[in-house]
């Protein structure tokens, strides 16, 4: 075929962003107080707020993690220290008395720990005392790590969620060869601290990985939900995820500058900031590799940055404003659940002059 390579541009495929997309009006049967947020994590675990709170070291340790459950969420405790304090971590959370919305069957506080396939003893030793494990791979349709998997997974007993995908292609061939997964973590690249895209030119943004994913699932006769990851900004971001077919979204830098989060506050030109950091950051890769020796600096690139994020206040906060959002924007998608979001809900493209339609313009905002 002599235009082989041209025919490949000619064939490039759209890689859905959330700004390229909206949700249109569709006809409201419930009120926002009547939309049900509710979702479901694992087969025991139910959500009544879809939010999970990312495994990043200057987002999720336990504090913010029992927040999480308490308002109704859930948390991922981070792997960025050693497995022993991880094991801690999680257990300081299961042992709170804290009165939370999310619980495992014995009435604890739910909460998740990231892991690496490639590390099975840690894998071992959070199995037993987290509710569900999620994979912390940055590329998880990778051999090594799915051969890795299958070999651990028969000693595992809690639910296994495996990331981060982005293709259907990712789940067909995961699902195929694992003995079993309970969860997909879907988003490659679109995170905020995040430059995997920008180094390498290779990625799935969250939402086209939401969408890839969920129809792989779909395909596969699973019955799993799917995480949007990466790259969200609010609950607008979230509704588009979730009518790309998630189950819930995962969030770090959204998080990272609340009171229950692991990072110091910084004062810069009289405003308030917290240290945020991607977990492939220089400087993050530098505390993995002094403490993980499953950690190998095989690529020996940075695909993180270092940053500030705003100082937010309570998590509380941070949640109560996504959850009205969220309300807002199934109730003018005409969705009254999730299911509903998935069913009825109706995606319109928006242009990139247009996008400057979209919000405050033609105006100076005096506040916000
Ligand atoms: P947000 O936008 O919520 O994204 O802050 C959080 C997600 O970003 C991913 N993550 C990274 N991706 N390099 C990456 O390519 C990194 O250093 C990095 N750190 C975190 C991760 O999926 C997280 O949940």
């Amino acid at each position: 075929m002599p235009d082989k390579f041209l025919s490949k541009l000619k064939s490039a495929r759209s890689a859905h962003t959330f700004r390229d997309y909206i949700l249109l009006p569709g006809r409201s049967e419930a009120e926002p107080q009547e939309i049900d947020l509710s979702s479901r994590l694992t087969r025991d675990i139910h959500l009544k707020v879809p939010l999970i709170s990312s495994p990043m070291d200057t987002v999720t340790e336990w504090r913010l993690a029992l927040e999480m459950a308490r308002l109704g969420g859930v948390g991922v405790v981070h792997r960025n220290m050693s497995a022993e304090d991880q094991v801690e971590q999680v257990r300081k959370v299961k042992r709170s008395r804290a009165d939370c919305r999310t619980k495992d069957d014995k009435g604890r506080p739910a909460v998740g720990a990231s892991v690496s396939p490639l590390d099975p003893e840690r894998c071992r030793a959070l199995d037993r005392v987290a509710d569900f494990l999620v994979s912390d791979v940055a590329h998880f349709h990778n051999s090594k790590i799915i051969e890795a998997s299958r070999r651990l997974l028969p000693g595992l007993s809690a639910p296994f969620i495996a990331g981060n995908v982005g293709t259907r292609q990712a789940v067909v061939d995961i699902a195929g060869e694992l003995p079993r997964v309970d969860g997909f973590r879907a988003g490659i690249g679109s995170g905020s601290i995040c430059i995997t895209a920008e180094v390498t030119r290779v990625g799935a943004p969250t939402l086209f990985a939401v969408a890839e994913v969920a129809s792989g699932v779909e395909e596969m006769g699973l019955d799993v939900p799917v995480i949007a990851d990466g790259g969200i900004r609010g609950p607008g971001d979230a509704a588009l995820a979730f009518a790309a077919g998630a189950s819930s979204c995962m969030l770090g830098s959204m998080l990272a500058g609340t009171d229950e989060s692991p990072s110091k506050v910084v004062t810069r030109r009289g405003r308030r900031f917290k240290v945020h950091r991607g977990m492939a950051s220089a400087a993050a890769r530098k505390v993995r590799f002094a403490l993980d020796r499953y950690s190998v600096p095989a690529k020996g690139l940075d695909e993180g940055v270092e940053a500030y994020v705003p100082y937010v206040g309570p998590v509380s906060g941070v949640i109560s404003s996504m959850e009205n959002g969220l309300r807002a924007a199934f109730g003018y998608a005409g969705a009254k659940d999730i299911k509903g979001m998935w069913g009825t809900a109706t995606f319109g493209t928006v242009s990139a002059i247009g996008a400057g339609e979209l919000g405050a313009h033609s105006i100076e905002v005096k506040k916000r």
